[in-house]
């Protein structure tokens, strides 16, 4: 039985993630900021099969509040197996582009709170020589588009994070997976045109977590995109400023 911890359970690629997780009956601590739906929830998953569902709450963009997530993870598992961070927000590009204090509050979510949480993880899983971290980005910070470049900066900025802190945890045992998704149909993409590259949040959820299984990483999902975004990355950027992205 493993403990898994999941920041930004109330996503929809999460709960996916969280229902395969509970169907192999590990022990989960469901982390977000809207209580009422974190209880539904966990009871959900405690009939799917979880030993254990807690939660906790806390609007995730409050880096104060870090410190004492923390120390309440650590109180109830004190070695956990996996910690996953899913919370995010999209952006409207053209607002962004008008404000920075608009842009500011996006990356403050999507990037420097994801910095914040994995800074004491990280130590923490350090010291004990144990744990799976694994976050969601994007293949939005792949390369940046006109389209949703703030988005964007957001993700690459979490995915060379990553990179660096895979390096760093190495010699600690301490695996770290950078999990790249294309589209997924969620909440988040609601308002938008759906074609043959949406996956559904179960698809993805699937490819997460045994990717995962493998220590893997990164995790393009659906796999496709490992090659969609090789030939994107491969474009000359002579040619891609010219191109409608
Ligand atoms: N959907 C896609 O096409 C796609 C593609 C690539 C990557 N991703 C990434 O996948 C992850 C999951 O997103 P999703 O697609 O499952 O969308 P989603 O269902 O809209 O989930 C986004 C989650 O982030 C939470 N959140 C946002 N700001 C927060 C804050 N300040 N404090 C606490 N929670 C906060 C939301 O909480 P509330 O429920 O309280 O609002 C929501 O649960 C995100 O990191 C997203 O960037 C999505």
């Amino acid at each position: 039985m493993k403990t898994i911890v999941i920041i930004g359970a109330t996503s929809a690629l999460a709960q996916s993630i969280a229902k395969i997780h509970a169907a192999e009956q590990h022990r989960l601590l469901l982390v977000g900021r809207n209580e009422p739906r974190l209880d539904l929830i966990a009871q959900d998953l405690s009939v799917r099969g979880a030993k254990q569902c807690e939660v906790y709450c806390l609007d995730l963009a409050d880096t104060d509040k870090h410190g004492p997530l923390w120390e309440h993870v650590y109180q109830k598992f004190p070695k956990p197996d996996i910690v996953y961070i899913a919370h995010g927000v999209l952006p409207d590009q053209q607002v962004c582009q008008g404000s920075y204090q608009q842009t500011l509050a996006s990356l403050q979510v999507n990037a420097l709170s994801v910095i914040s949480l994995l800074t004491e993880l990280a130590n923490r899983m350090e010291t004990d020589k144990h744990g799976q971290i694994v976050v969601i980005s994007s293949v939005a910070g792949d390369r940046g588009r006109k389209s949703n470049y703030v988005y964007g900066t957001a993700k690459a900025t979490i995915s060379t994070f990553l990179q660096g802190l895979r390096n760093r945890l190495y010699d600690s045992n301490v695996s770290v997976t950078t999990v790249k998704p294309g589209f997924i149909d969620t909440p988040m993409t609601a308002d938008f045109e759906k074609g043959a590259l949406w996956a559904t949040p179960d698809q993805v959820a699937s490819d997460i977590v045994k990717g995962v299984g493998k220590n893997r990483n990164v995790i393009y999902t659906p796999p496709i995109w490992f090659f969609i975004m090789a030939i994107i990355k491969a474009i000359p950027e002579l040619l891609f400023k010219r191109l409608s992205l």
